[in-house]
């Protein structure tokens, strides 16, 4: 599974790259939006931090300006992946910018049957929001589970890419049902790494080594 951090804040996203777990980045006009600053410098520079895709989303909502924006936005540099609303609009842009060998994530994506629309396009990945289907009382990760199994049987190529990730209990499930990859808020991917018993192990190897230490010099000198 991969890892991708959800953020346009450049300071977590390089403190997140520093771990070396982080294969690519994901943002989205609210978030772009958070950060007060330019969007195209934002990705360029998004992309310097990162060695992996980072996707950029279009504004427009027809098919004549996702196309344009997609292009202009595909062109800042080679590891953009275009984020394209998934509507009956922007599944058409998709089918044409696969065509293009462009990247494409189809986004805002609720159901299996927008995920099938969205491997029939062609596009490089399609992200179901599995938090925000939990926040409206359905089961966000039943319906990852049903589009994995959906494009295993059918080996569709598109990969799916657990979005709207609220919770390290979401990245556990997201792995189980074999989600693709997953995009963290930077606050849930710090939360990854730790366990209590972890840091209690820890601090008991070091008192014990530490002691041991003493110890040894304490027989040397006496
Ligand atoms: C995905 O690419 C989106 O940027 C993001 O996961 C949306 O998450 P939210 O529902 O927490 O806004």
């Amino acid at each position: 599974m991969e890892i991708f951090i959800d953020s346009a804040n450049l300071d977590e996203i390089r403190q997140a790259a520093e771990s070396g777990v982080v294969d690519g980045v994901t943002t989205n006009p609210s978030l772009i939006a958070r950060e007060g600053a330019d969007f195209e410098s934002t990705i360029r520079e998004i992309c310097r931090i990162v060695d992996g895709p980072v996707s950029a989303e279009v504004i427009a909502t027809d098919y004549q300006g996702i196309l344009e924006e997609a292009r202009r936005i595909a062109a800042l540099d080679e590891r953009v992946v275009v984020k394209v609303p998934l509507i009956p609009e922007g599944v058409r842009a998709v089918a044409t910018l696969s065509q293009e060998g462009i990247k494409t994530n189809l986004t805002l994506c609720f159901s299996v049957n927008q995920a099938i629309m969205a491997a029939k396009a062609g596009a490089t990945y399609v992200s179901p929001f599995i938090g925000r289907l939990d926040d409206i009382g359905m089961d966000g990760v039943a319906v990852l589970e049903e589009i994995v199994e959906v494009f295993a049987t059918y080996g569709f190529e598109t990969k799916v890419l657990a979005a709207s990730v609220r919770h390290p209990e979401h990245v556990r499930q997201a792995a189980l049902v074999g989600a693709d990859v997953v995009t963290i808020p930077f606050g849930v991917f710090r939360k990854l790494f730790s366990h209590p018993l972890t840091d209690q192990g820890l601090e008991k190897f070091l008192e014990d080594w530490h002691r041991a230490r003493l110890e040894v010099k304490e027989g040397a000198g006496g």
